[in-house]
C-alpha cells in the first residue's frame, strides 16, 4: 500500500475529519482497534494545536511499507507563529494557552517516533510514526 493523503485544518470540524481519516488509514494498514484509537488521539492533538495556535495548516498521512515493517507516518504542518519555547513544550504541563499542556508529550508517548521542527514566524512541522508489530 503506497499512498499519501492530507486534510486541511481550517475550522474546528476539520479536527474530527482528520481524526476519522487517520483512523481509517490505520485500520487499512492493519492496526488493531487500540492502536487505531491511539493514532486517532495523536492526530486530534496535532490538529487541535494547528487550529488553536497556527489557525490553519494540514495533516498528511502516509502508509509505510518498508522491507519487513509496516507503519503509519503522520505529518502536521503549519505556517503559523512557530513555537518559542521549543525546549519546554515536551515537558508535561507546559502550555501558553492555559491548556493542560499534555498534548505534545501525550502524542510522543502514543507514537514510536516523534520529530518536531519549528521556526519563529515561519511555522511548525511535527512528524510522528507508529510501527505495526
Ligand atoms: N502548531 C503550533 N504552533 C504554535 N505553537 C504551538 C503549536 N503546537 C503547540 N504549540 C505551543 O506548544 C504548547 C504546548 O502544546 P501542547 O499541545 O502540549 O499543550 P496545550 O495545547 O497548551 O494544552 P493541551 O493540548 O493539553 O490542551 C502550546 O501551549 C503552544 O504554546
Ligand atoms: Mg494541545
Amino acid at each position: 500500500m503506497e499512498f499519501q493523503s492530507c486534510v486541511n485544518i481550517k475550522k474546528e470540524w476539520d479536527i474530527v475529519g482528520a481524526r476519522q481519516l487517520g483512523r481509517d488509514v490505520a485500520r487499512k494498514i492493519g492496526f488493531g482497534t487500540v492502536d487505531q484509537a491511539r493514532i486517532a488521539t495523536a492526530i486530534s492533538e496535532l490538529a487541535r494545536n494547528i487550529y488553536l495556535y497556527a489557525g490553519t495548516g494540514k495533516i498528511c498521512f502516509e502508509a509505510l511499507d518498508d522491507m519487513n515493517q509496516k507503519g503509519i507516518s503522520i505529518v502536521a504542518v503549519d505556517d503559523g507563529p512557530g513555537i518559542e519555547e521549543l525546549s519546554q513544550v515536551m515537558e508535561d504541563g507546559f502550555s501558553t494557552s492555559g491548556g493542560l499542556g499534555a498534548g505534545l508529550p501525550g502524542v510522543k508517548r502514543l507514537m514510536d517516533e516523534f520529530d518536531i521542527h519549528s521556526d519563529l514566524g515561519q511555522g511548525t512541522e511535527i512528524k510522528v510514526v507508529k510501527w505495526l508489530r
